[in-house]
């Protein structure tokens, strides 16, 4: 195999990839991002066997391998996450939302639905811990925390909890690294979220524009910075079915730049300083 790499794209290859990309996983591509299929895929040509980045994306157009169709949407993904991001979203979780649903139900359900490396369902499960200290009904109840993603390598990295110095060092107060975290690496300075916090959150592969019914009913949703790389109609679609999934009264968060309307026959927007949520009518 000759090993000088061509990493050109023909237009018609790109739309085609794009197409694809959309269809599968609902990512938008836009015109001129060559260069992003460039930096996220050339590393792939190797492993299978190709020497062109227009042979490996007609591959995986072309040919029925899921293994590489899951390689490359992976790869296509962006993960960017980290540990209570906005703020706002986890301190109205425990100030207000944890204690209204918590009133009603013994049993709550919480769905943190692109979860990527994970920092966001146990941030989520920080917040029901902290809370359970002023709210005896929330410690006597059972908190179910789903967390899913379309990435396999970030739900590997989720489900082992294990992060680097960088990742602890972003949205992290000293006292909950104290908390609920333990040393993993003292070279590294590498560290593992605690068993407990890990035993409150079940992971699966979850792509938003499957079936999403098969989950269940949840009394709160996050689904944050993943719609933006969506289309309108297809972002319009997703947030319709989260109503469906919502019990009355269940809350949604979207990120802090992915404000929709078009839903208001079936949410009520509330707006908090800073930030928008999202309470499912009765
Ligand atoms: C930017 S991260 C957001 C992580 C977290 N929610 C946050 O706000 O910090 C977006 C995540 O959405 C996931 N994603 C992209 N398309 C998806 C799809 N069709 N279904 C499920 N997850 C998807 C990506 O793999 C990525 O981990």
């Amino acid at each position: 195999m000759n090993n000088v790499a061509d990493w050109s794209v023909s237009p018609e290859t790109y739309r085609e990839f794009c197409a694809f990309l959309q269809e599968r996983c609902g990512i938008v591509l836009g015109a001129d991002k060559e260069y992003l299929i460039r930096s996220r895929l050339v590393s792939l040509l190797p492993q299978f066997r190709v020497v062109s980045l227009d042979a490996l994306l007609q591959k995986v157009i072309r040919s029925d391998n899921l293994t590489l169709e899951r390689i490359v949407i992976d790869a296509m993904t962006t993960n960017e996450t980290f540990w209570f991001r906005d703020v706002y979203p986890f301190e109205i979780l425990g100030s207000r939302i944890l204690p209204e649903v918590v009133r009603e139900r013994s049993r709550i359900r919480i769905w943190s639905a692109a979860c990527s490396s994970g920092q966001e369902p146990y941030s989520i499960a920080m917040v029901v811990r902290e809370q359970e200290k002023k709210l005896p009904e929330l410690k006597s109840a059972v908190v179910d925390i789903v967390a899913s993603d379309i990435s396999d390598s970030m739900l590997g990295i989720a489900q082992n909890g294990v992060y680097d110095s960088l990742a602890m060092s972003r949205g992290l107060s000293a006292e909950r690294r104290q908390e609920f975290f333990e040393v993993w690496d003292q070279d590294t300075g590498a560290f593992r979220i605690s068993e407990d916090i890990r035993k409150m959150v079940s992971f699966k592969r979850v792509n938003l524009l499957g079936n999403l019914l098969v989950l269940g009913k949840f009394d709160i949703i996050f689904c944050r910075n993943v719609l933006i790389y969506f289309s309108r109609e297809e972002k319009l679609r997703i947030v319709k079915s989260f109503a469906g999934m919502l019990r009355p009264g269940g809350y949604m968060f979207l990120g802090s730049s992915e404000f929709m309307t078009g839903i208001e026959d079936s949410f009520e927007m509330i707006r908090l300083n800073p930030g928008i949520i999202f309470r499912r009518l009765d």
